[in-house]
């Protein structure tokens, strides 16, 4: 299978010194979801980042190779990077609201995007935009188009975002925990709706996540992160099987509903997570 995105031996680090991603290695196949889980501050955000083009200013990637569809993006000509981005590569952020301008019309950032990637008149693009809310499922996808965002709710708002996400027909999306700040029902309906777009586009997925429950139900590849480094790697079925490594095993016990109904995703509360966390470094430091 061809991979869309190829990530070589990536070394993200601190400006001032500190590896916060050591060598990692991965690749999403075209049509593929690829989860990439692990503890918090495990260094996910900082390779979604890394992809994107967007680290912090304090953080710079020290190695490695970022491979997209045939092109080094550590290499590509900042121009060239930039019409890439939103047309070949596309987001889906965690905070839906962040994501969009509040002082500007859904319709208005709908077809900026369809417009200025694709050429599209003013006309096309509304009609690409009614379109496109229809597609993931909004109601009265035309009175939606002139609202402002705050006039959203949080679950219509990141379907939006995944409208103007797949707008472009990106052969990648980078999706950095899309549903994290959502309640728990619009959640599981969120990821239905990525998973179901995913397949009819074909588009290849870097799907950011701390919960091993929502990679079982939406990834088809896993990478599991652990302090900046890759514990495990593989098919979905064959990472949740019994093999799996110390440090997967402690983060399915923090995600103990990954083998149960779509019904039953649950965010794991944090200081459970912690002390699942805790338990998998001793775990790790007595089992070298
Ligand atoms: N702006 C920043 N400047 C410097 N260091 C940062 C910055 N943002 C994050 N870091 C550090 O980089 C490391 C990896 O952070 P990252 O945000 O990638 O974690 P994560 O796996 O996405 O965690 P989470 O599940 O909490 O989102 C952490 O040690 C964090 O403290
Ligand atoms: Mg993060």
């Amino acid at each position: 299978m061809s991979a869309i995105l190829d990530i070589r031996d990536l070394r993200v680090t601190l400006r001032r010194g500190g590896h916060l991603v050591r060598d990692v290695s991965l690749s999403v196949n075209a049509g593929e979801v690829h989860g990439l889980v692990g503890e918090s501050g495990a260094g996910k955000t900082m390779i979604a980042r890394a992809v994107l083009g967007i680290l912090p200013d304090a953080v710079k990637v020290s190695g490695g190779k970022i491979g997209f569809r045939g092109d080094d993006l550590l290499q590509l000509a900042p121009k060239r990077f930039r019409a890439l981005l939103g047309r070949e590569i596309a987001l889906i952020p965690q905070d839906p609201l962040t994501g969009l301008n509040p002082a500007r019309r859904i319709s208005a950032q709908m077809t900026d995007m369809l417009r200025h990637h694709l050429g599209q008149s003013r006309q096309e693009a509304r009609a690409n935009a009614l379109r496109l809310l229809q597609e993931v499922q909004i109601r009265d996808a035309g009175q939606v188009l002139d609202r402002y965002p705050h006039e959203l709710s949080g679950g219509m708002r990141q379907r939006v975002l995944i409208a103007i996400a797949f707008s472009a027909e990106p052969s990648l999306i980078v999706a950095d925990e899309p549903t994290t700040a959502l309640d728990v029902t619009v959640q599981k309906q969120i990821l239905r709706l990525i998973r179901q777009m995913q397949e009819r586009h074909g588009t290849a997925v870097l799907f950011v996540t701390h919960d091993l429950g929502v990679v079982a139900k939406v990834c088809h590849q896993v990478t599991v992160l652990h302090t900046g480094q890759v514990v495990e790697q593989g098919g979905i079925a064959e990472i949740m099987s019994t093999g799996a490594a110390p440090f997967t095993r402690a983060l399915m016990g923090a995600t103990p509903r990954y083998d149960q109904p779509a019904d039953a995703l649950h965010p794991v509360p944090a200081h459970i997570h912690r002390e699942l966390l805790a338990a998998a470094r001793r775990f790790d430091e007595a089992n070298p």
